[in-house]
């Protein structure tokens, strides 16, 4: 059988000496969505940071593992690393536009990133960037391109982060609250393309929100996280209809007056 996309097995991290993850285990194929969902704090962006080994400073990996296609992420060298960063694992900001720098033009800083991870030369990174926008709605990509980060709305600068997410070809996307900043018509378009990119490249994703509409419009399976530690994992059908546990109810009781519009 070949390895998960992505398998948690016990993880146990500390942020600055306090327990932030417990015994987290689960795993990923190729082409599911997992939704990880849990109110602020529980461990979530921790959660997606520990797969990259992004932890900061403060955190340290307690126990247990991150594989990644089999491979223990915590032990690799760093130019493997680097690729699991640069191709491996792509990762999809709230605010996406805040990771561009506001200095240049969206063209100049896709370039750069895609000349990183291997010889590419401008006009062929435009094309690629140019194809990618239009199957993410743009319809003047060129216009994106040469534009400063500021001239672009946030429902906008997140398709143009998710675009650039895609264009490093991941075989896994992880994905942090990337509808929490938007307008519900905006919402709805990152979730289509999403959908759409997973379907396209037979992407695994994890993408954690606390919007139980988006949850119900992605989601294969659902991970509940409180105070670190799973409270709930399983089929999306399952955990969204009939959740077993007391704080999954309580997510989804609170979750009608945020559903409407995703
Ligand atoms: N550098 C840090 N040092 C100590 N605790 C931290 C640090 N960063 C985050 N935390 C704590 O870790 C917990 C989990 O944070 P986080 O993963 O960001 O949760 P979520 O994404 O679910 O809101 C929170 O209680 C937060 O206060
Ligand atoms: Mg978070």
């Amino acid at each position: 059988m070949t390895a998960a996309l992505l398998e948690y097995e016990r993880l146990s991290v500390s942020l600055g000496g306090n327990p932030v993850l417990r015994d987290v285990s689960f795993s990923l194929q190729r082409g599911e969505i997992l939704c990880v969902v849990g109110e602020s704090g529980s461990g979530k962006s921790t959660l997606l940071l520990a797969a990259l080994r992004l932890l900061g400073p403060a955190g340290l990996v307690t126990g247990g593992t991150v594989r990644f296609c089999g491979e223990d992420v915590n032990r690799m060298p760093k130019a493997r690393l680097r690729d699991l960063r640069g191709c491996g694992l792509g990762m999809i900001h709230q605010d996406c536009l805040a990771s561009f720098s506001p200095l240049r033009r969206i063209g100049d800083q896709i370039h750069e990133a895609l000349a990183a991870h291997g010889s590419v030369s401008r006009a062929e990174s435009d094309r690629r960037a140019a194809d990618m926008l239009a199957r993410l709605n743009f319809p003047d990509p060129q216009r994106v391109l040469s534009s400063y980060p500021f001239e672009l709305s946030g429902g906008m600068g997140q398709r143009v982060g998710i675009a650039l997410c895609l264009l490093m070809g991941p075989q896994a996307v992880l994905a942090d609250e990337p509808t929490s900043a938007l307008d519900v018509v905006s919402q709805r378009l990152v979730v289509d393309e999403l959908l759409r990119a997973r379907r396209d490249f037979d992407l695994g994703m994890v993408v954690v929100t606390h919007h139980m509409g988006v949850a119900r419009a992605m989601a294969d399976s659902v991970l509940v996280l409180k105070d670190g530690r799973v409270v709930e994992h399983g089929a999306a059908s399952d955990v969204l209809s009939c959740p077993r546990d007391a704080y999954t109810r309580a997510l989804l009781d609170a979750a009608p007056r945020l559903e409407r519009g995703v």
